[in-house]
């Protein structure tokens, strides 16, 4: 086979060297921002007198056509041109000649991959930011439409304190408000631009990156030449950012799916979102949820991969790094279609309120609740506690609730039980006592609400 920049090779190359070195199967997706990164590039060579005016106008046109070509797709992409760099560079020669020769002037295929990467990422994560926003507006429609619905709180999965659900799903909404501030942190150290970096050292030309960074919309520059072809921390960041997006994701369908079971019965998943078995007539099965769960894993899995790929490489650009972009773009792909998946999910959910009104019922929510109401008659915690444990004791032995005691039946307990006593094991009472910043009552869930749909 033949050999890229061949001039100082007396052979070509070995035909398995093609297949495991080439990236354009994968990178070719980078075309339309490399494409812009380009454009910018001989520009700015323009300017500086580097290029004459007629070069960049034939390269500019050149490059624009083939961006047509690309997204039209007539461009025929061909792995033994390597990458979406000599791809686009190849053909550019082609269609206008010398000039198109010109074009890489100044510049090398280390800082220009990384600057497609900085480039794609930073539409990524504007694209995700939207994402996250659409599912936290479904998260507070939904919330909002049952704000009335109490149901067990838990922890450990067992029956704790009584909750609304829907400062139950709010919770889920202050997890994606951290997701979107991670991403746009990411954003702020991704969009600077190594351009000027060359292959490593910089370049003799009399560049103006500057110009370059300010046309492409970045804030500024790479500071070092050696740090900007070898940086990739912005991708395990973007990694580590989607695996906890996907985190709050799987733990969201963990409860979903808990919640459609017959065991719970809290909800039904629309027909949309579930799935029929091949065998039991009767199934209504969660897949989405599960697949959302199960796709948590590849993302976290991308992020290992990548940690694992740039550890022990030395300055500057190694080609270990061109084994980042797969694992980016799968971790990318994935986050924004678990987002679509459940931001899709959320309102074909229909509540079984009456099952969460029983559940509250069961597994002695209100204890907590009495332990308070005999502190608040002077008596401390933790005899209130040991108190309120002996009738949760009597309770479960005679296969009773709490809220099934008599006055004189919590009196036999503790003389310090009156009438109000009673009043507290109501759910709607219990929740509306916990009225404080953050808590669950109906006027803080509101509060909630509206901070939420502002912040939207
Ligand atoms: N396809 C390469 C990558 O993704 C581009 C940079 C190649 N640089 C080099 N010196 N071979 O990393």
């Amino acid at each position: 086979m033949s050999k890229l920049w061949g001039g100082r090779f007396e052979s070509g190359v070995d035909k398995l060297v093609e297949e495991l070195g080439e990236s354009v199967s994968s990178d070719c997706r980078l075309a339309p921002w490399d494409i812009r990164g380009s454009i910018a590039h001989a520009r700015m060579l323009g300017r500086q007198g580097v290029l004459s005016a007629e070069d960049v106008t034939a390269i500019v046109n050149g490059l624009e056509a083939i961006a047509k070509d690309i997204e039209a797709g007539r461009f025929s992409w061909d792995p033994a041109l390597e990458d979406v760099h000599t791809n686009i560079e190849a053909a550019l020669v082609e269609r206008i000649g010398d000039a198109g020769k010109r074009l890489h002037t100044g510049r090398s295929r280390n800082d220009q991959i990384a600057l497609d990467t900085r480039l794609w990422l930073r539409d990524q994560l504007d694209a995700i930011d939207g994402a996250l926003r659409g599912l936290q507006a479904a998260l507070v429609n939904f919330a909002e439409a049952h704000i009335d619905v109490i149901l067990p709180g838990c922890t450990h999965l067992q029956h704790a304190q009584p909750v609304r659900l829907a400062h139950h799903m709010l919770a889920y909404f202050e997890m994606f408000r951290r997701d979107r501030e991670r991403m746009r942190d990411v954003r702020r150290r991704t969009n600077r631009s190594p351009l000027g970096a060359a292959a490593l050292a910089g370049t003799s030309y009399p560049i103006d990156p500057e110009s370059v960074a300010e046309e492409l919309g970045f804030e500024g520059l790479c500071a070092n030449s050696m740090d900007a072809v070898s940086d990739r921390d912005f991708l395990v960041e973007f990694c580590g950012a989607c695996s906890l997006v996907m985190m709050h994701l799987s733990r969201l369908s963990e409860e979903l799916i808990l919640w459609s079971t017959p065991m719970y019965g809290y909800i039904e998943i629309g027909d949309a979102f579930t799935t029929g078995s091949s065998i039991m007539p009767q199934k209504k099965n969660p897949d989405v949820a599960e697949l959302v769960r199960g796709k948590t894993g590849r993302v976290y899995g991308s992020m290992t991969a990548l940690l694992t790929t740039l550890k022990g490489l030395p300055l500057a650009y190694n080609r270990d790094m061109q084994e980042d972009k797969e694992p980016v773009f799968d971790a990318c792909d994935t986050v924004q279609l678990c987002l679509a998946a459940m931001t899709g999910l959320i309102p074909t959910i229909t509540v079984h309120e009456e099952r969460m009104a029983s559940a509250v019922r069961e597994g002695f929510l209100e204890a907590t609740e009495l332990a308070d109401y005999l502190v608040g008659q002077g008596m401390p915690f933790r005899e209130a506690h040991a108190v309120i444990g002996r009738i949760v004791l009597h309770c479960a032995k005679q296969s009773i609730r709490l809220g099934e005691l008599s006055l004189d039946d919590l009196r036999a307990f503790s003389s310090l039980f009156g009438e109000e006593a009673l009043r507290l094991l109501d759910p709607a009472v219990m929740v509306d006592r916990r009225d404080h910043p953050g808590g669950t009552a109906r006027a803080r869930v509101q509060e909630a609400l509206e901070n939420a749909k502002a912040l939207l």
